[in-house]
């Protein structure tokens, strides 16, 4: 499987499997604003060769100190189970550390994202925008960063 950053040719293809992954949900949207906004980090945006798949992580802080927001992340649904999630996030987590980011931050099940290291964010003392996502918003660290309040790329506020 081959994982790759995005390039302007797929941005219509990560519209539509984002849109089949989330049920037309408000992601496709966001990916669209993310992308002009100055949170956006073009490296850091991944996708399965054949658009299957993408991966996004964008500028936020916890507190005043940088870190990355993840998501959303989308895997066709008649490809979901097979790997591509998986390979998506090991790629963008190992990006992420190598361009010497701190903190990648998200929101999503546990059971399932805590197989690439990530631990309820509580833990570190950093706390989510909205209190009532506490049990869903993890974080996995490269580096020690200050407790604090997160606060997503300013699109994320418009959901
Ligand atoms: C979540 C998602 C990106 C995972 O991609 P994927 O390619 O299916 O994942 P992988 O094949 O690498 O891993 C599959 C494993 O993750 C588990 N898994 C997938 N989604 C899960 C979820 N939401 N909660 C718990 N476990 C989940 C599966 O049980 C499976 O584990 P198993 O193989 O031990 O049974 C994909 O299912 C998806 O696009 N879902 C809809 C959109 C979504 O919910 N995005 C994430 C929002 S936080």
């Amino acid at each position: 499987m081959l994982i790759r950053r995005e390039t302007p040719a797929d941005i219509d293809a990560i519209r539509t499997v984002t849109n089949l992954a989330f049920n037309d949900g408000p992601e496709a949207p966001l990916i669209d604003w993310l992308r002009a906004d100055e949170g956006w980090i073009p490296e850091l945006s991944l996708v399965e060769d054949t658009v299957l798949g993408h991966v996004v992580c964008t500028r936020g802080y916890v507190g005043d100190t940088p870190a990355l927001g993840l998501g959303p992340i989308a895997v066709h649904p008649s490809h979901q189970r097979a790997g591509i999630g998986s390979a998506l996030m090991h790629a963008v987590l190992g990006a992420a550390e190598a361009r010497g980011e701190k903190a990648v931050i998200l929101l999503g099940s546990p059971v399932y994202y805590s197989r690439f290291g990530f631990r309820l964010a509580s833990e570190f003392g950093i706390t989510p925008p909205d209190p009532a996502w506490a049990p869903h918003f993890q974080a996995r660290l490269f580096g020690d960063v200050a407790p604090g309040g997160f606060r997503y790329a300013e699109p994320f506020d418009r959901l």
